[in-house]
């Protein structure tokens, strides 16, 4: 076999076959399949897609690449969460502890931002020393004693997921159904659930803007978590507008602090609560969403899920008592506030411009090998919806470096736009698939 004509192959649109998927995956990872041609590879299945087979293939091919974890010896219901991608999607941070202390064992492997979407790893990382890179035995050891572990794609566990994840990033692959349904799939295989929720994004600042394929997607999810004994539910939710007041690593990492100590942000306490009661259900622990929901709530009002949060920081290296310092606000040196130039009601808050504004001022990568600007981003004071007067800031954004504040802000002009009338609400949690 030869690269080359692999490529070609799927370029003219030619269904290709297990052993050519397998040659190429595993070429990539040996190396004799360059990044370039993975490249070209990638942006051949953007365009010409994947048949059911060719995406079950590449799921088993990438989950094959590592090892599949055996966690049959914990005794306790293993159920993960996993989001096909948004802004201000910062769930996980608050669902992971939160489920686990409700008896949940939440063995959970995140990405990095993609496209303009943040990643939990990255957000994680803006916590001084927090390691996300442990070996599987020390998984299995953090599992077992803290009930949750938030690691990355390692060279063990979802290799082919961790190399073609970063390349997707910064060539223009993300928005392509087999792609992301065999990235999210060989990374929860390979974790050793028993079940999973999946937060499936809806709307201009998803990694799928068709509301159709969105929900094809979610489907997908569902169909290959069955075919490999799993159980599932997808919860279809809205990615207009980004989520919370808060977008940025530290800044995110910050809100689901502030969220888990009891401040109320409607749209993120609301979605974290559903998921977390579909996890419950999943995992036994309750009859119906509604009931886990109920039993999440209490778990977050009397702070088990931030002392379980802290438990997970110390276990992980992360500097606890930069964590516990919250409070004590830490901002990047340069700042900007973005005000309204008319009176009238936001009726839209462009959640990808958002990400890529985000991206502008250090929050993403444009390269793989970018550094991250951890304290930078951008802090909502107006959700869709709100009343605004001219003069009114709308958001503030953050960024070390000065001269990142201008690209930003042209971004998030044309990001938001005002009305006369007050836009309808958009529902936030849109369909709940099984
Ligand atoms: N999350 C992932 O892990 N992969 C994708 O492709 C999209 C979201």
């Amino acid at each position: 076999m030869n690269p080359v004509e692999i490529i070609k192959q799927k370029r003219n649109g030619i269904p290709l076959g297990r052993e050519q998927i397998k040659y190429f995956i595993e070429g990539y990872l040996k190396g004799s399949v360059t990044d370039y041609q993975m490249s070209a590879f990638l942006m051949a299945v953007y365009f010409r897609n994947m048949n059911e087979d060719e995406t079950f293939f590449l799921t088993e091919i990438m989950l094959e690449s590592g090892l599949t974890l055996d966690l049959s010896h914990i005794d306790k219901p293993k159920v993960d969460k996993h989001s096909t991608g948004g802004v201000g999607d910062k769930t996980s941070i608050i669902l992971a502890p939160l489920a686990a202390s409700c008896g949940i064992a939440v063995p959970m492997i995140s990405g990095r931002g993609l496209g303009h979407t943040g990643g939990t790893l990255d957000k994680l990382e803006s916590i001084p020393g927090f390691n996300v890179n442990y070996p599987v035995k020390d998984f299995k050891r953090i599992l077992e004693k803290a009930g949750l572990v938030m690691l990355g794609q390692t060279s063990e566990l979802a290799p082919a997921d961790k190399r073609i994840y970063a390349l997707r990033d910064v060539t223009a692959t993300v928005e392509c159904i087999p792609l992301i349904t065999s990235s999210i799939m060989s990374k929860k295989l390979a974790e050793g659930a028993d079940a999973f929720v999946f937060d499936v994004k809806i709307g201009i600042g998803s990694n799928l803007p068709d509301k159709d394929e969105s929900l094809q997607l979610a489907k997908k999810l569902i169909s290959v978590s069955k075919k490999f004994g799993k159980k599932a539910v997808a919860v279809l939710t809205d990615m207009e507008q980004p989520l919370g007041m808060k977008i940025g690593n530290w800044l995110e990492i910050e809100e689901c602090i502030e969220v888990m100590n009891g401040k109320m942000v409607p749209d993120l306490f609301k979605l974290n609560n559903v998921l977390a009661g579909a996890m419950l259900y999943l995992g036994g622990a309750a009859g119906s969403i509604e009931e886990g929901e109920k039993v999440a709530l209490h778990k977050l009002s009397d702070k088990s899920a931030y002392k379980k949060f802290l438990e997970m920081v110390e276990i992980q290296n992360g500097d606890v008592n930069y964590v516990k310092d919250w409070a004590n606000l830490k901002r990047a040196e340069f700042s900007k506030q973005i005000t309204a130039e008319e009176n009238g009601f936001i009726s839209e808050m462009n959640a990808s411009d958002f990400g890529y504004a985000a991206i502008e001022l250090g929050c993403g990568r444009k390269k793989t090998d970018d550094k991250i600007d951890y304290l930078a981003g951008i802090i909502l004071h107006k959700k869709t919806g709100n009343e605004i007067k001219k003069g009114d800031v709308i958001c503030e954004i953050f960024s070390g470096k000065e001269e990142r504040l201008g690209p930003s802000e042209k971004r998030l002009k044309g990001a938001v736009k005002i009305s006369e009338k007050k836009p309808a609400a958009i529902p936030l949690i849109i369909d709940i698939l099984y």
